[in-house]
């Protein structure tokens, strides 16, 4: 399953969307091109770390491929080497050791292999992240140190006596309101420990004003709308101090004043996103893309860290939605989890990229139908755009020798704009439906004029329909780059370089 790609092919992008990166001319070139080369924006995009007690499903590689998507586009923007992708795995939890102790391993070399097997399956995929943080790493000790050091010196850590409920699956210390009627986790479905322990504490209460207004001032700080308003509300209803350390933990990073304490695994695991960071100016541009399950810890008890901390917040975080399975709450227990390998298979990387981003809208829930997958992979893939650049190039070969009828590069430039806006307003479905208007746009035309039987009577009034096409494949071949990474090289190839046209292909297998 792994394709190796060439580069995306560089050609000056007609959309410059929300930042202006236009230079202004002046007589002192190479000043202004200094000027103007510190003045690029940079971009950090990250996903969740995820925990290595599972092998990956769909609903992890939902997030990773919206984030690869999203990182693939801004780097057509801005350059490869202006934006950073980071992705990793969160190994720090007490569910990792108990997912090795039943595995009958030594929890190091389980890690190890966990993690492997993510960064693998990622690969196999065709995510193109920057680099992969294992929260077991040095670097990431290091960093985590830094940041715990700061705030106990601020005076935000205290030490205090946790007694409450505390369930593994969530990682998290639950409220005595936020069981169900049986005293059960309401998402895993059992009795969550009850804890009795000396702890330490972060006055998470002493920032909810600064919180509030740093909403206030930053409406990207979560979005869609609905998780923001939940967030907010959440605030409004009373911050309490958290529980940030756990005195019988067997397995995580110990506090760096008191040794005898484990750091609570959400706490160093947020900081995940400093220290696989490469520089500040990528940090002044942060967007965490999460799942909407994790908003408190992203939106409430992040920010309140990097405050304390003295570190800017970040300045977009995006929560996605969960999707069922036919239907169904996907889970082990019923049998349908789906793994990304299994789809990538029979789909391919493209296949599966574009099924999943496409099931419903970034940021809404929904459901991922096997059926509809199916149909959609059949229908605007392989006997869609596929069939579309199988046609044109096999009728321009047949008719015009091959000969290109016009500029290959010459795109829709307002299309690619309006395709812009919706990647960065995270609107990724319309941004894939705005590249099927283009192929649908492309096989009206190719239908209404019939090129194969104008070319008997009338071969110039046929060149010009090619001349025609040609801008809608290059700009289905742009989208692509984005879309369906590993189809775009062959587009451009089929595509040409403006003389002439490349051989026909198949871009995508029908499935059975
Ligand atoms: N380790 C934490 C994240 C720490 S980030 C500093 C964690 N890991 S997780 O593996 O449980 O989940 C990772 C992501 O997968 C979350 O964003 C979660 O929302 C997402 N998903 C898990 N199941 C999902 C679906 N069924 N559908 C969509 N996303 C899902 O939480």
């Amino acid at each position: 399953m792994k394709v190796l790609l060439s580069e995306p092919q560089r050609i000056d992008i007609p959309f410059v969307m929300g930042h202006s990166f236009a230079c202004k001319t002046n007589d002192s070139g190479r000043k202004n091109r200094e000027f103007c080369k510190k003045k690029r924006m940079k971009k950090f995009i990250t996903t969740p770390i995820y925990y290595v007690n599972d092998v990956p499903h769909i609903g992890h590689a939902y997030c990773t491929l919206a984030a690869d998507t999203l990182a693939r586009y801004w780097r057509q923007k801005l350059g490869r080497e202006n934006v950073f992708f980071l992705t990793g795995t969160d190994e720090n939890s007490q569910k990792t050791v108990d997912a090795a102790a039943a595995a009958g391993e030594e929890v190091m070399p389980y890690l190890d292999a966990m993690a492997a097997r993510w960064k693998e399956t990622w690969e196999e995929i065709g995510i193109d992240f920057d680099d992969f943080i294992r929260t077991t790493e040095a670097r990431h000790h290091k960093t985590v140190h830094e940041v715990l050091t700061t705030i106990h010196g601020k005076g935000d850590i205290y030490k205090g006596k946790y007694e409450g409920l505390y369930c593994t699956g969530c990682e998290a210390f639950l409220k005595a309101s936020e069981v169900d009627e049986h005293g059960h986790c309401p998402h895993h479905k059992k009795a969550p420990n009850v804890v009795e322990e000396d702890n330490y504490f972060f006055r998470l209460s002493k920032y909810q004003d600064q919180l509030l207004e740093l909403f206030e001032k930053n409406p990207k700080l979560l979005e869609p709308e609905k998780r923001r308003n939940e967030v907010l509300s959440f605030i409004k209803s009373g911050l309490e101090d958290i529980s940030i350390s756990r005195e019988n933990a067997e397995f995580g990073i110990p506090l760096p004043w008191d040794k005898s304490h484990k750091i609570y695994v959400w706490f160093d695991a947020l900081i995940n996103y400093r220290s696989g960071c490469p520089s500040e100016e990528f940090w002044g541009n942060t967007l965490h893309l999460l799942g909407k399950d994790i908003t408190r810890f992203h939106c409430v008890i992040w920010p309140a860290m990097l405050m304390s901390a003295g570190i800017s917040t970040p300045a977009e975080e995006y929560a996605h939605g969960f999707f069922t399975v036919d239907g169904e709450k996907m889970g082990k227990s019923l049998g349908n989890v789906i793994s990304p390998l299994d789809l990538a298979m029979k789909y391919g990387n493209d296949g599966v990229r574009l099924g999943l981003l496409s099931s419903f809208e970034f940021g809404n829930d929904g459901d991922f139908s096997q059926e509809q997958f199916h149909d959609l992979y059949n229908k605007k893939l392989a006997g869609g755009i596929g069939n579309l650049f199988n046609r044109v190039t096999v009728l321009i070969h047949k008719f015009l020798e091959g000969k290109s009828p016009t500029e290959s590069t010459a795109f829709d430039a307002k299309t690619l704009q309006h395709f812009g806006e919706r990647l960065e307003a995270k609107k990724i479905r319309e941004a894939i439906e705005t590249m099927f208007h283009v192929m649908d746009d492309a096989n009206e035309l190719l239908n209404s004029t019939e090129p194969w039987k104008l070319a008997k009577t009338d071969l110039p009034a046929a060149e010009k329909v090619f001349a025609e096409l040609i801008p809608k494949l290059a700009t289905i071949a742009k989208m692509s780059e984005t879309l369906l990474p590993e189809a775009a090289p062959k587009m451009w190839k089929m595509i040409g370089e403006g003389k002439k046209v490349g051989e026909a292909a198949i871009l995508f297998q029908r499935a059975e």
